[in-house]
């Protein structure tokens, strides 16, 4: 296999359009989630219409040392990752401490620790090789706190923060980590976060074009990829000085289903 991306979060949305991006350049890939049915189905897909070699590698990333695990596979089957794409994630709404801590926990294990796993088993290889790419799916929401989903929110402050730190560590070595940000995008994610019916996505974008923003800005060696051009400009000219409590109770309000 060669030019290898591995993509966590395959399955749909976002992940499952960056597969088809990468596949379109010829590119093989390594496609993880936990639905087989879908991996399957978007192997089949992507080898046909692309000639591209495509590995499916099931996995729960909740589970603790899932990443060790995928890691350990990718190296029996003796496959070279040259692109990581830290995709997975999920939300979840509703008051903090009305929400289930187990749920809570499991986010933060899937947003939080397995990119962080995997981005240092994989990291070290790229760096000897003085080659590779990494692109971590964070969100808009890293830049703010999130009343009504503020685990949420606080993990992908993490992806936002840790993705640019890493990225100055490496940027002598011919690696890049770049951050992809979207603000509200039609997929699953909606559901699985309880948010049906939240206004907030209402003016949602697709996943095929917030796929192509970050997919571009990966391979320019980009930090952020901020994907919505008015939230860019909220985030950057707006919102940093307007009042906290303001900010906060406007936030909540988005995101309150009625
Ligand atoms: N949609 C938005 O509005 C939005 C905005 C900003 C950022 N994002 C971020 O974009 C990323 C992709 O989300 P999406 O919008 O494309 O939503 P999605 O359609 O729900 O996709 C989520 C993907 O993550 C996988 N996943 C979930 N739990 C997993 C687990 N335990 N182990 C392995 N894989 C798991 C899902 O596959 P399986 O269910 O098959 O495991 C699916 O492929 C996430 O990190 C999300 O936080 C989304």
């Amino acid at each position: 296999m060669k030019n290898v991306g591995l993509i966590t979060g395959a399955s749909s949305g976002i992940g499952m359009e960056l597969a088809k991006i990468h596949a379109l350049k010829g590119r093989d890939l390594i496609l993880v989630a936990r639905r087989v049915d879908e991996l399957m189905k978007l192997k089949i897909e992507l080898e046909t219409a692309y000639n591209v070699q495509v590995e499916v590698l099931p996995m729960d990333l909740m589970k603790e040392n899932a990443a060790d695990s995928l890691f350990q596979l990718v190296q029996e089957k003796n496959i070279q990752v040259d692109y990581l794409f830290n995709n997975a994630g999920l939300g979840g709404y509703g008051k903090f401490h009305e929400r289930d801590l187990k749920k809570e926990r499991e986010m933060i294990q899937l947003n939080i620790i397995a990119l962080t796993e995997l981005t240092h088993l994989f990291l070290p290889g790229m760096v000897q090789r003085k080659s590779g790419k990494i692109l971590n799916t964070a969100s808009t929401a890293g830049f703010l706190p999130g009343p009504m989903q503020s685990v949420y929110f606080a993990t992908k402050a993490f992806v936002v923060s840790f993705t640019q730190g890493v990225a100055q560590e490496v940027c002598n070595d011919g690696v890049t980590l770049t951050a992809l940000c979207p603000g509200p995008v039609k997929t699953e994610f909606e559901k699985a976060a309880g948010m049906e019916g939240s206004s907030l996505f209402k003016s949602a974008t697709t996943a095929e074009s917030t796929a192509r923003k970050g997919y571009r800005a990966m391979d320019k060696g980009k930090l952020i990829a901020i994907s919505d051009n008015s939230l860019k400009f909220a985030l950057n000219w707006v919102l940093p000085f307007a009042p906290r409590k303001l900010v906060l109770k406007m936030i909540q309000n988005m995101q309150t289903i009625k």
